[in-house]
């Protein structure tokens, strides 16, 4: 009698820098989902590239924001992606596309990794339209100023970018004080 194997698990790796997770990150995770059995958020550990949040901050922030999704793993790697890809049995690469300005630097990155390992794919996932103009560096700077950026990151990194900007807290607590006396 043939023994049929049960299917292999499809992971995908989404790397990145998370310095920190937007809303737009969170949909493409989730159209990642959508597509593959297990998505892992890989975080590159780089101590040259200055950071607001440490790696174990942004680990906490990602799983906080992620509760509960068993297919969805949350880690961090360092050296080189495919290497990690390569370890985690992984079949792609996820990277998110926003517009064109990200095209150029996407696709000489994908194609140095599929020189540097033919078997992994990467796999461009296009953000919803109304996160198409946001980033974590133009989020970092707002938020730094006292904009207002509540809708643009999961809750988890609100509470956290509050924190560190004092001035976005006070600003969020004025506005919530006011629509408390309308
Ligand atoms: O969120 P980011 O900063 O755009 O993510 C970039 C990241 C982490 C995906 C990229 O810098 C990376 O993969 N770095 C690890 C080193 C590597 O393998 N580089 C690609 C081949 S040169």
């Amino acid at each position: 009698m043939r023994m049929r194997m049960p299917p292999k698990k499809r992971t995908a790796i989404y790397p990145g820098s998370f310095d920190p997770l937007t809303n737009g990150h969170m949909d493409v995770i989730q159209r990642a989902l959508e597509i593959f059995d297990e998505v892992i958020v890989a975080i590159l550990r780089n101590p040259s590239k200055k950071a607001l949040f440490s790696t174990e901050e942004r680990l906490e922030m990602i799983r906080q924001s992620f509760n509960g999704n068993s297919a969805l793993k949350v880690d961090t790697f360092d050296g080189l992606l495919v290497d990690y890809a390569r370890m985690k049995h992984a079949v792609a690469i996820i990277r998110g596309m926003r517009a064109i300005s990200d095209f150029e630097s996407e696709f000489q990155m994908a194609l140095m990794n599929r020189k540097l390992h033919k078997d992994v794919q990467s796999v461009f996932l296009m953000t919803g339209l109304r996160w198409i103009f946001t980033s974590s560096s133009i989020i970092k700077e707002a938020a730094q100023f006292g904009g207002d950026i509540s809708d643009m990151v999961p809750k988890p990194v609100k509470r956290k970018l509050m924190e560190k900007f004092p001035l976005l807290a006070e600003n969020l607590h004025q506005t919530q004080t006011k629509q408390g006396t309308r």
